[in-house]
């Protein structure tokens, strides 16, 4: 299982009787949604107000401050300010009890859904925060890395290479493209770098849904898998540990951390396909420029 988020999927194995199975195999093909041009502009506007968040909490990622004061802050922010909803907050995929908070914040070697504490930040960390908004009824998905004070030169190279492997996913992104063209890319680089691709979370569709088909993995084959038609949304977040690709669940039932502790990272953006390639919606005035590579 690739994503722990997909109800369908899990239904549809679970379910015993062919008609069920077919009923729910249906659903799941279903929900491969392509967004005609209303439902864009608003994942335009969801996207950007989430990038937003990201961009507010920027000066307040410091060494001392705790996690939970970042979600609070963004809290407040989304729902006062943007009057959007943080997606995460209750948030009850099969087999999860009600996540607590409004975001996640993963530090070091946690890889993702870290759950935010009374724990302060300190010199030398490095921590994902992944934004989920929603408006108007359409989710925008987004996370950066921060780098606290003086960091480690591998904590600084994982960073990098970790965003620039999203990108060179999100330069494959056009109509007639595979999605196993995106993830070789970004496994085939992470892996040449002495890296390893987390293989049980992945990107997602995205829309009035937070995890929509199709599921978008981190690694792959080219030229396999769902062709790219213009009017798909989904995310690219890939995660990438310094270590071994091995994860382990905290007893919180949400956070995941690497198994062997070392560093992991991760980026994520919401992206459209367009008639002629991609367009990213998790934009806003701070978004961190592509690498020289994209331009
Ligand atoms: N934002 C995460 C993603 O990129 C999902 C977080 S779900 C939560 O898919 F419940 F942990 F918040
Ligand atoms: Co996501
Ligand atoms: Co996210």
């Amino acid at each position: 299982m690739q994503n722990y988020f997909l109800k369908n999927l899990e239904e549809a194995r679970y379910n015993s009787t062919i008609n069920e199975f077919k009923c729910n195999l249906n659903a799941v093909i279903m929900t491969i949604h392509i967004k005609n041009s209303q439902e864009i502009e608003k994942m335009r506007i969801a996207g950007k107000l989430a990038s937003q968040v990201l961009d507010y909490i920027t000066p307040f990622v410091n060494p001392g401050i705790t996690t939970e004061e970042i979600d609070r802050l963004c809290h407040d922010f989304m729902v006062n300010v943007q009057k959007t909803i943080p997606a995460p907050l209750n948030y009850a995929p099969d087999g999860h009890t009600p996540y607590p908070k409004s975001i996640c914040t993963s530090i070091n070697h946690q890889i993702c859904h870290g759950v935010p504490g009374p724990k302060a930040l300190k010199d030398g960390d490095i921590v994902n925060i992944d934004i989920t908004v929603i408006k108007d009824g359409f989710h925008g998905d987004t996370s950066r890395m921060f780098l606290l004070g003086e960091t480690s030169i591998q904590a600084k190279r994982l960073c990098k290479m970790t965003y620039e492997a999203m990108w060179l996913g999100i330069q494959q992104v056009k109509p007639g493209a595979k999605l196993g063209d995106i993830g070789f890319v970004i496994q085939d680089f992470a892996e040449k770098n002495g890296f390893s691709v987390v293989r049980e979370f992945c990107g997602h569709g995205i829309g009035k849904r937070f995890h929509e088909e199709p599921q978008v993995l981190h690694y792959g084959k080219p030229g396999t898998g769902l062709t790219l038609e213009a009017g798909l949304i989904f995310t690219i977040e890939p995660m990438i540990n310094a270590g071994k690709r091995d994860i382990k669940q905290m007893p919180d039932g949400w956070t995941i951390v690497t198994k062997d502790r070392s560093l992991s990272a991760q980026w994520e953006h919401t992206i459209l396909v367009t008639e002629t390639g991609y367009e990213v919606l998790t934009v806003s005035e701070k978004t961190p420029a592509p690498p020289a590579f994209a331009n």
